[in-house]
């Protein structure tokens, strides 16, 4: 949740129909000169370090006062860290400048700052090959610029030269402002860049705002700053024709900054920290994600109950409402794992706290404890700011360990929900263990299994330095508790809080300080908010799963508004207070996708929105949606009408069938859960992750992919019972209905059926999806019989197919093969010459043969024939099971009826999933 802002909101519909206006037009390359300051600086020395990297010295060319004076001697250095990936680190050699610290993002070190690199003889060497890197660095001497080429067809990645002709100027380096461009051809797709919602989709769209500094802006959220700081891109481009050529260029600085993207040029203009970039060469979309995570961390692995269903809303004011809720669902048929409170079961607002007369607490263990025997969830909110009240626990052992943010030596005081706060600062490892703590003690007193931690960009509903007014009693909690009731004065008299150079931040050019932390406030160390700002709760996440996995010695589910490069490595992402609009729902879309590339796949937005109210039929559309969602909520403001999906019986019926279909694919989403955490793989993921090389796909952001095949074509407009989508090169099945084929040789716009209750998913050919048959919890889902859909080409003589399974016990930490307690397999499929094959290669069978899983239906697609088949054999042995073979359609492509084909079902199986098995028969033709 978030404040209110009622002028936001007026502001919201004017931004809407001037977004609309101008998603019309084509997006204008400009090359209007921008304000060039200074020359740059020029190479003085370089030298090769003895660890393998090149270090270097740079001379400021002439001084000037803009934005403060410039840094006069800076130190670059060099290094191919892996074969893939190639940094770039730049800082003033005198002195230690803020950098991410080492601790929460763990990394090589640089070489220390040394005051003699020996003057070498001029450009010898001008270019840094690794034998066996892609990457190859060049430079310039005077001014210094350097570029970044890609070793197999020479192609330039990176390349901060500029002349006269050029929309930008050379390196600027200095305290609070630095700035640095490249040159980008006019081909190059970009992705990334967040957190922001794109109105323009995931394709970063030339001249649209891109400032990078973690910001709880209500309501407007078209092109700010919004929670997340992801300051990288990636870049897809295929001027080769038919050949991927994406990689990936990350500037690992915590401090906030303007990144403007022009079309042929970026420039980032920063105002703190170092100059810290890192290339990845890709060359797909998936290595680049792969070889981004293998540095920012992997993704987390979420327990199973993770991918169910979650109802959450803000405003379920007593317990009996949420035991409502969960019964509701249960009369409704519609799946649910998890319920959630937003802050109404806290007393008073305060973090840790139960609210003894709306959630007793005998009561609610005794909720907790029906709905744990069933299989179901609790997870509950935690905001950072704890109440500032000499009679709240958690208060006073914070205080006794000294745990707050501080300005000029006092507690930074803010204000949040309970009122008057204080917020810890989980730089100081005393913090670390005293939230650990306090954590231990809610648990003990609430068994949740999961926390969601919001507002910790931070929030604050004041701005600058401020006392509690004597006589006057702040309002809490809802109301207008969102409105400031602190005395506060701005601080505008420190070069933190008011640096030279301003970001565009909340999209209103605001001072740095509106509504968060004031900059000049001080943490652990000295280390100033201007530089940690944005890292505040990405600090907090992990902070949070040290205590969650500590205590519970299980895998934590932890939920969290504010993000930063390594964050899910701890946590999943919700994009937070968006809207029931149209817009909304399809912003979500590009979201979800950008957190894929950032290292957070476990996302989702607020089914049918949080504020305000979404119509019915929106509603619908949303679930339609947001059952294919990686994390899948509805979520509500205190001020919106009740939005649970049995609240309308059309979305109801709607949701039955969406998340009927989630739930039977619970271990295709389960195995992209681990996909994700052993590579990075994206679960919901672009298009172009699986066609590369197809330009159609590259800016398409209404349709998405879950893993390598499985195709989402929602609805997205109001009104609409047909949607239009792309078809990529190949054959597509209708999941819903397997007879339906779509095929095109070089792709193709098929106009689908979709009456209100109808989602079209289609999977792809070549692929074996494994699936179950559903149910209301995922714990019974997860013990129903398995089903492997296999596809082929349609109608080809010749064809592969693959497909994959990862099982475990979802309690334990780590998600890994070799622990005794998981089992992963791989599926194959061939056909040729009429003789189709199925079989399966088992790794660590014995965890699914302790469970007793079977498989007990296959369905084989698109296969060449007249109806007829030859035996079945499975292992070698004939078998006598139920077979069926049923025609199949195209809706489109191949309307010719030349061609028979064919879908070969086989059901009662009872093939032990945790043992290898082949299956072979003859096609009759
Ligand atoms: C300046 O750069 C542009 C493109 O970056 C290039 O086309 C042009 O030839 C360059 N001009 C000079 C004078 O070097
Ligand atoms: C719980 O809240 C609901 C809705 O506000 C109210 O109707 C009901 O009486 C309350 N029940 C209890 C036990 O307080
Ligand atoms: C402080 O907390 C106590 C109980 O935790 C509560 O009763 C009291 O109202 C709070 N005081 C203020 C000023 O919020
Ligand atoms: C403080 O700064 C904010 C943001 O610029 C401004 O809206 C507000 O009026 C200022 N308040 C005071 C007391 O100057
Ligand atoms: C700041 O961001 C807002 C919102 O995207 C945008 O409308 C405005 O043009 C930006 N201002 C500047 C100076 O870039
Ligand atoms: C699909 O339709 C879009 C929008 O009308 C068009 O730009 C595109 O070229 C079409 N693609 C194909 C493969 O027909």
């Amino acid at each position: 949740m978030a404040s209110l802002n009622p002028l936001s909101t007026l502001c919201l519909s004017y931004l809407l129909l001037l977004t609309l206006f101008l998603s019309l037009a084509e997006p204008a390359i400009t090359s209007s000169k921008s304000t060039k300051i200074g020359q740059g600086y020029r190479l003085i020395s370089i030298q090769d370090d003895p660890n393998g990297a090149i270090t270097g010295l740079l001379q400021v060319k002439e001084k000037n006062d803009i934005y403060g004076s410039d840094i006069p001697l800076l130190r670059f250095y060099v290094k191919h860290e892996t074969e893939s990936r190639l940094r770039v680190h730049i800082t003033d050699a005198k002195s230690k400048r803020w950098e991410v610290p080492y601790d929460l993002l763990p990394r090589e070190q640089p070489s220390p700052l040394k005051q003699n690199i020996k003057r070498l003889k001029k450009n010898s060497l001008s270019v840094s090959e690794h034998s066996s890197s892609e990457l190859v660095f060049s430079y310039t001497s005077d001014p210094f610029s350097f570029a970044v080429k890609r070793k197999s067809n020479g192609d330039t990645l990176f390349d901060s030269n500029s002349n006269e002709s050029d929309p930008f100027g050379p390196l600027v380096f200095k305290d609070q402002y630095l700035e640095i461009s490249t040159k980008l051809p006019k081909d190059a797709s970009l992705y990334g860049l967040g957190e922001n919602s794109q109105p323009h989709g995931i394709k970063l769209y030339p001249n649209d705002p891109y400032t990078l500094y973690t910001t709880d802006v209500a309501a407007i959220n078209l092109n700010t700053d919004l929670y997340g700081s992801h300051p990288v891109y990636m870049d897809l481009r295929n001027h080769e024709g038919g050949k991927p050529n994406a990689h990936g260029v990350l500037l690992l600085n915590s401090n906030g900054m303007d990144v403007f993207y022009k079309g042929t040029s970026l420039t980032y203009k920063i105002i703190g920290g170092v100059l810290d970039f890192y290339f990845f060469a890709g060359p797909t979309p998936l290595s680049v994600v792969d070889q981004y995570t293998s540095f920012i961390g992997r993704p987390a692995p979420m327990p199973y109950w993770a991918f169910g269903f979650h109802q959450c809303r803000w405003g379920y004011h007593n317990l009996s409402v949420v035991e409502d809720v969960v019964e509701n669902y249960n009369k409704a048929k519609i799946p649910l794992d998890v319920i959630w409170n937003d802050d109404d079961h806290m007393d008073g607002h305060k973090d840790f706290t139960l609210n003894p007369v709306n959630y007793p607490r005998p009561k609610l263990l005794n909720f907790l404890e029906r709905i744990h025997n069933i299989g179901m969830k609790y997870i509950v909110i935690i905001d950072p700011g704890i109440a500032v009240n000499s009679s709240y626990g958690v208060y006073q052992r914070g205080m006794a360990n000294d745990v707050f943010i501080k300005h000029e030596g006092e507690p930074f005081l803010a204000q949040v929900w309970p009122g008057a706060v204080y917020f810890p600062d989980f730089l100081n490892p005393k913090t670390v263990s005293w939230w650990g703590d306090e954590i231990r003690r809610f648990h003990e007193l609430v068994p949740v299994d999961g926390l969601w931690i919001d507002m910790n960009e931070a929030s604050n509903f004041c701005s600058g330095k401020c006392t509690i007014p004597t006589g006057k009693v702040c309002p809490s909690g809802t109301g207008p508790g969102w409105v400031c009731c602190l005395d506060c004065k701005n601080i505008t008299s420190t070069r933190w809080d008011d640096p030279p150079y301003k970001i565009n931040a909340s999209g209103l050019q605001a001072p740095i300080g509106f509504k968060t932390i004031a900059t000049s406030a001080v943490h652990y160390n000295g280390i100033l908010e201007y530089d940690a700002h944005s890292i505040y709760g990405f600090s907090q996440t992990i902070a949070t799963h040290k205590a969650l996995q500590g205590l519970q010695g299980k895998r934590p589910f932890i939920l969290t508004r504010s993000t930063y490069v390594g964050s899910g490595k701890y946590a999943a992402h919700w994009t937070g207070d968006n809207q029931g609009t149209w817009e909304n729902l399809r912003y979500s879309i590009s979201t979800m996708l950008n957190f894929g590339i950032f290292g957070v796949p476990m996302v989702g937005s607020d089914i049918c929105g949080f504020y305000p109210q979404p119509t019915e039929e929106l509603c619908n559309r949303w679930i339609e949606v947001g059952a294919f969602y990686p994390f899948s909520r509805d979520h509500a403001n205190y001020y919106s009408p009740r939005q649970e999906l049995y609240q309308w019986e059309t979305v109801a019926e709607s949701a039955r069938n969406a998340l009927g279909m989630r739930y039977k694919l619970l271990p295709y989403l389960y195995t992209l859960n681990y996909e994700a955490h052993i590579s990075g793989a994206p679960i919901a993921r672009p298009l172009f992750f699986s066609f590369p090389t197809y330009i159609e796909c590259y800016s398409l952001s209404t349709q998405f992919l879950l893993g390598s095949s499985l195709m989402i074509s929602p609805v997205l407009e109001q009104g609409k019972t047909e949607v239009d989508a792309l078809f990529p090169p190949g054959t597509w099945y209708s999941l819903f209905d397997l007879t339906q084929v779509i095929v095109s040789k070089d792709g193709t716009n098929v106009t689908l059926n979709a009456p209100l209750h109808v989602v079209n998913v289609h999977l792809y050919q070549n692929s074996i999806l494994p699936m179950q048959q559903g149910g209301m919890i995922s714990k019974d889902a997860r013990m129903t019989p398995f089903s492997l859909i296999v596809t082929f080409p349609a109608g080809a003589n010749e064809g592969e197919a693959k497909g994959n399974l990862f099982l475990d016990d979802d309690e334990l930490p780590e998600m890994k093969l070799g622990n005794g307690y998981s089992t992963y397999i791989d599926f194959h499929a061939s056909v040729k010459e009429g003789t189709v094959k199925v079989w399966s290669q088992v790794q660590e069978g014995k965890f699914a043969l302790d469970k007793g899983w079977v498989i007990d239906t296959i369905n084989v697609l698109g296969l060449n024939g007249n109806g007829a088949i030859g035996t079945i054999e499975i292992n070698g042995k004939p078998t006598n099971v139920k077979i069926d073979t049923t025609k199949q359609n195209y809706i489109h492509g191949r309307g010719d009826g030349e061609k028979n084909i064919v879908m070969v079902g086989m059901k009662g199986l009872n093939i032990p999933v945790g043992k290898s098995f082949a299956m072979t028969w003859k096609m009759g033709s």
